[in-house]
């Protein structure tokens, strides 16, 4: 059994179109963040992992070119990539730096600017994240494709609607209203979901996250450090990960996401957090991978919040709205908070520590009874799955 570790620095830059900065910039805006809100400066960081898919962006070394600009030349550092989830990636091998007493203090930094590549050529890139021969060269099929075959697979068994989905947009663009940090910070309707056109069907536009350029930081520390510099760690009390076949021909079925099923039931084994379609009873607040509003359904059903064809019903109701069993996405998720593809999952871990922290805008706070939180990041299509839970209280071991 490793350290315990916490978080004791977030920051998040603005998420949309940012072509005011370039990729050295965007990053300080978070690192910058993070470093003052852990009252800590370069020195003090023993390694840095930086979260980046790429390919969009000129600079194919983005690590070292952060690290020049920001003052973290000489550190240790390396990028990691686990598709949509490279975020949690970076976390998870921060954390076991950390944890191994590798590292007292450890960075992790994710960013993407997508937005440098026009979208036939982002929509290329994200297609060609399975098999590529099989899937994209052959089939053509693209992201929003992907997660149409779980649509529609989870609609005709369910009875699920287009509707249904819509409603997620709908919540997830409401709190989106609400973060001055997300990339749209307006409200829709379901009649404005319902009209919008289709992507790849029953998607349409309003059910897919966009092209966001965007960047996030977290500071990990040991239990010793951390408690000299915050009354208020973070704690990570456990991680769970798993990966899944690159073709999707290869998959069981299309109403689950096994990568993220597996990851939870270890996240939550490892947290000694019991059995049952009751679990968001243990957690006041989760942010979930809702590229496509259908993921987040199913995120609903990986996480064990509700029972195989039962997710929808709490969309249906409401419930996962603040005041609801359990709110999630209270940061707008990917639909309106954008998706930075290597960022997201960084990003998800600063808006639960500041959720625990309670410390966003009141009209999106959910309220901290319980003093844990859940992140669940999806890489690809269930190709890669980290499930994290952070925790006001130290892990019990
Ligand atoms: N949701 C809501 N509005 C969106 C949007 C989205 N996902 N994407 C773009 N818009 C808006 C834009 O703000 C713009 O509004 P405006 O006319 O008022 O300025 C308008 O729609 C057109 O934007 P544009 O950039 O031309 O859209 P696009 O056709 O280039 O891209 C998608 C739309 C859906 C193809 C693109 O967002 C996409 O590919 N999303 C999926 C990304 C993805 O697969 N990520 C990985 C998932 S794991």
């Amino acid at each position: 059994m490793g350290r315990d570790v916490a978080i004791v620095g977030v920051g998040i830059s603005r998420y949309g179109l940012r072509s005011d900065v370039n990729i050295g910039e965007l990053a300080w805006e978070s690192i910058k963040m993070a470093l003052d809100d852990a009252g800590l400066d370069q020195g003090d960081i023993d390694y840095y992992v930086f979260s980046s898919v790429g390919g969009w962006s000129s600079e194919y070394l983005p690590a070292i070119v952060v690290g020049e600009y920001s003052g973290l030349s000489s550190k240790g550092t390396s990028r990691v990539e686990a598709a949509c989830a490279s975020g949690s990636a970076a976390i998870k091998l921060a954390y076991d730096m950390v944890s191994s007493g590798s590292a007292d203090i450890a960075m992790a930094i994710g960013l993407e600017k997508m937005n440098e590549s026009p979208t036939p050529i982002v929509v290329e890139f994200i297609g060609r994240a399975g098999n590529y021969f099989w899937e994209f060269h052959n089939f053509g099929l693209t992201f929003p494709g992907y997660y149409a075959l779980y649509a529609t697979a989870y609609m005709d068994k369910y009875g699920a609607t287009e509707e249904d989905l819509c409603r997620v947009a709908v919540k997830n663009h409401f709190y989106g209203a609400r973060n001055p940090k997300a990339h749209f910070q307006k409200e829709v309707t379901i009649e404005k979901c319902m009209s919008s056109r289709y992507v790849a069907w029953p998607l349409k536009l309003y059910d897919c996250s966009p092209i966001t350029d965007g960047s996030a930081a977290v500071i990990l520390a040991s239990e010793d450090i951390a408690k000299k510099l915050t009354d208020t760690p973070i704690w990570i009390e456990s991680i769970g990960y798993a990966s899944d076949t690159a073709n999707l021909s290869k998959r069981d079925d299309f109403l689950s996401l096994r990568a993220a099923r597996i990851a939870a039931d270890m996240a939550y084994k490892k947290a000694g957090l019991s059995d049952g379609y009751e679990m968001y009873k243990y957690f006041d607040v989760a942010e979930v991978h809702d590229c496509f509003t259908i993921a987040e359904v199913l995120a609903y059903e990986d996480l064990r919040f509700a029972k195989p064809g039962e997710g929808i019903k709490l969309i249906r109701d409401d419930e996962t709205y603040i005041g609801g069993k359990i709110p999630v996405n209270l940061s707008g998720g990917l639909k309106a908070k954008g998706h930075p593809i290597g960022a997201t999952g960084v990003g998800m871990a600063v808006e639960l520590a500041n959720q625990l922290l309670q410390r966003v805008e009141r009209d999106r706070q959910a309220p901290i009874k319980v003093g844990r939180a859940i992140a669940h990041n999806v890489g690809g299509t269930g190709h890669y799955a980290y499930v994290s839970i952070y925790s006001l209280s130290k892990p019990r071991r």
